[in-house]
């Protein structure tokens, strides 16, 4: 079936820069009206998920996609006109009916988010802070181990470093298969939001509080606008 836009898109509507959107997860009761939402392939992922937990996050990454991106059309096309697809790699792309959006998805315990932009290619990654995280050395580059080492605490630390490699490595759609001990990343410890250039790529790292936990949330984008930042009550 084709959609019907309200209006026709006009590039100039789009929003000029990324929009982030974070919210928690919705318990599957709630998720029962993204049955006319999603497309087959996505109910056949999701119905192979064993456990709720995942189905939850599965399904409320697809409802807040489809949200955020009829929000950054200026509401021209209904949540239930997008269609999204896996790329070769798994990166999510908008196939229709507005291909000029970029989309990316994360989630991790009871928070999920997602990031929308005109254009250029984007990337998010969230992962829960609370309780103490596993360094892995071998994502690392030299530099940031021996900064890592003398960091307060460095279980958290590490963390913020892990979302920023995960959300450059989303951007390019490179996943699992990125060097991320290359991507050596000049960050400041201890910082709740900071901010790191890497050639045309701009990273946002923040520490986020929430009801469901706290939270480091990280945004890769590239065009240089600035980044517009949302939480949302997911209903
Ligand atoms: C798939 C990967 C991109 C992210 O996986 P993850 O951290 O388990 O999960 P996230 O919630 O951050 O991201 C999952 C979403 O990323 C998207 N995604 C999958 N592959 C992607 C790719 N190649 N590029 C961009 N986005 C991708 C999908 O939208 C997916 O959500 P969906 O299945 O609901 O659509 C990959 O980088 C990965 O598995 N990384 C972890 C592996 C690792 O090395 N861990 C140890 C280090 S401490």
């Amino acid at each position: 079936m084709t959609a019907v836009p309200h209006s026709i898109t006009a590039a100039s509507a789009l929003p000029a820069g990324p929009q982030v959107w974070l919210a928690p997860r919705l318990d599957e009761s709630r998720l029962a009206m993204m049955a006319g939402l999603t497309r087959d392939d996505e109910h056949a992922r999701c119905n192979d998920l064993k456990r709720i937990s995942d189905r939850e996050r599965f399904l409320t990454g697809r409802l807040l996609a489809r949200q955020a991106l009829s929000h950054a059309s200026g509401e021209t096309w209904p949540c239930t006109a997008w269609s999204l697809i896996p790329g070769p790699n798994g990166k999510p792309y908008v196939a229709a009916p507005d291909g000029n959006l970029q989309i990316s998805i994360a989630h991790s315990a009871d928070m999920v988010a997602v990031a929308v932009s005109p254009f250029h290619d984007v990337g998010i990654d969230v992962e829960r802070m609370d309780g103490a995280a596993r360094i892995e050395p071998s994502v690392l580059s030299d530099r940031e181990r021996r900064v890592l080492a003398g960091c307060r605490d460095a279980s958290a630390e590490f963390i913020r470093l892990w979302t920023m490699k995960e959300a450059y490595a989303k951007r390019t759609g490179a996943g699992v298969g990125m060097d991320f001990a290359a991507l050596d990343l000049d960050w400041v410890p201890d910082r709740i939001e900071q901010r790191i250039e890497l050639g045309d790529c701009t990273l946002d790292c923040r520490t986020v509080a929430t009801s469901r936990g706290t939270y480091s949330v990280a945004l890769a984008w590239t065009g240089g606008a600035p980044a517009d930042w949302r939480m949302r009550d997911a209903a």
